[in-house]
């Protein structure tokens, strides 16, 4: 339970392209059916604050955008949201499914920039009031499948950088999944939507009714 709190909180990660949208949908509307309460969310976003500061971190013109401040300005954007509605909604006994959350921030701003793993872990402590996960799936994909993916849309700001870089995060993920066994959960992308939806709920069954 997130820590002594009523709900569960799961959240899902991975680099681009690698089909996450698709699976929270799919096990949204599997839990919906089970009457459950769910409630779905986005990083860097959510409520209107975050939404604006996602605005502010994807714009390809911010090209000049130091590490600090990227990594505080996601960490702003978390913050507004555990506050707003992580929280209330963990409090209340709902089902909390946010795609991406603080092992983003690992991921991209640590391993991928080389900003401190310890600084990123202190503040985001502050930003989360040490509300972590229940559950997370780290959708692990080669950098160039999932680029490839995405190749036919606008590129973001982070979307933009070096293939190098999303090789960096995709290690950056797969050492956070070595570290924490127990909550990281790392699926394989190779499979068809519904065999991977079946690997979901068989995890997310065991945390709801353990
Ligand atoms: P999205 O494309 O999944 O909506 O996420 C927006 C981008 O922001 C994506 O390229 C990943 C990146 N990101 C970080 O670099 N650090 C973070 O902490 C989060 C939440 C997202």
């Amino acid at each position: 339970m997130a820590q002594g709190l009523k709900g569960r909180f799961i959240t899902f990660e991975g680099s681009e392209g690698s089909g996450k949208s698709t699976q929270i949908a799919l096990l949204e509307k599997y839990l919906k059916e089970q009457k459950r309460k769910v409630l779905v969310l986005r990083e860097p976003g959510g409520v209107k604050i975050s939404e604006k500061i996602r605005e502010i971190l994807l714009d390809v013109d911010n090209k000049g955008m130091s590490d600090a401040c990227e990594t505080l300005l996601y960490m702003a954007a978390r913050a507004q949201l555990v506050e707003e509605v992580v929280a209330p909604a963990l409090k209340k006994g709902l089902i909390v499914l946010c795609d991406r959350y603080l092992d983003s921030t690992l991921a991209y701003q640590g391993y991928g920039n080389g900003v401190d793993l310890g600084i990123i872990k202190t503040i985001g402590a502050f930003a989360t009031r040490k509300i972590m996960p229940d559950l997370t799936f780290v959708f692990d994909i080669a950098a160039e499948k999932g680029l490839a993916r995405i190749n036919h849309r606008a590129k973001d700001r982070i979307e933009q950088r070096k293939l190098a870089y999303h090789n960096k995060v995709r290690r950056g993920y797969l050492a956070i999944a070595k570290k924490e066994p127990g909550r990281v959960k790392v699926v394989e992308v190779d499979k068809t939507k519904e065999e991977i939806h079946a690997v979901i709920k068989s995890y997310v069954d065991r945390v709801l009714d353990p």
